[in-house]
């Protein structure tokens, strides 16, 4: 599984989010395998409308249909056509409380959820809430160009997927290669969740494909 998190780099909002969605739908249509993206809140219907493989919304907030200003719906990013959202990602931090009654509307509305930790104390204390997924992202990886969470944490990876159990680890920070994406396997992570190598890529049709190879 790689999911690519499309943050809000500008390689990847508005048009050229649509555009860097078709060139995952034809890795994915080339390769036969899981890749998925996370997208801007503005940018969800007409990506969803653009490509067939899996959208996630970066962030959905605890409220129903009513009078909440600024906020991201549940039920619209469902009717958008996203398969789930993003979590607490350490660029959206969010309280104890308000995870768990995030977790209930997306359960209620029909919406996955990729719960993130920072640590492997998050990761521990998450399993509890039974997340579809846990992503385990070391904070202070996240952007690097030379260590990953594959690299500079192999042994944290090793440990949260003991703790989550088979088929529920994502990992990511710092993911940029085939080779990153196949230790993190190989250290029993379900998937890789990446941003920057692939935003950043002067070919990221290539990058995908060497990517996918390290699932492999
Ligand atoms: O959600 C994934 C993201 O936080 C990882 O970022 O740029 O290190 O791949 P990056």
């Amino acid at each position: 599984m790689i999911i690519t998190n499309f943050k809000t780099y500008a390689t990847a909002t508005g048009k050229a989010a649509i555009d860097l969605a078709k060139t995952h739908q034809d890795v994915a249509d080339e390769t036969g395998a899981y890749i998925g993206i996370s997208v801007q809140a503005i940018d969800l219907m007409a990506v969803c409308q653009a490509v067939k493989i899996p959208v996630w919304a970066q962030h959905i907030d605890p409220i129903s249909h009513g009078s909440n200003t600024g906020h991201v719906l549940p039920e619209l990013v469902k009717e958008a056509g996203a398969v789930g959202t993003l979590l607490n990602h350490s660029e959206r931090r969010l309280e104890r409380s308000v995870i768990e009654a995030s977790l209930k509307r997306a359960k209620e509305v029909g919406l996955k959820v990729i719960l993130c930790a920072k640590d492997a104390e998050e990761v521990e204390s998450f399993v509890e809430l039974e997340p579809d997924f846990i992503a385990y992202e070391p904070p202070e990886f996240i952007g690097s160009k030379d260590i990953s969470v594959a690299t500079g944490k192999p042994e944290i990876i090793e440990k949260a997927a003991k703790l989550v159990g088979q088929g529920k680890l994502i990992v990511g920070a710092g993911v940029k290669d085939g080779h990153d994406v196949e230790t993190s396997i190989q250290l029993g992570a379900h998937g890789v969740l990446l941003a920057s190598a692939i935003t950043r890529a002067e070919d990221p049709k290539a990058l995908l494909r060497y990517l996918v190879n390290g699932l492999s």
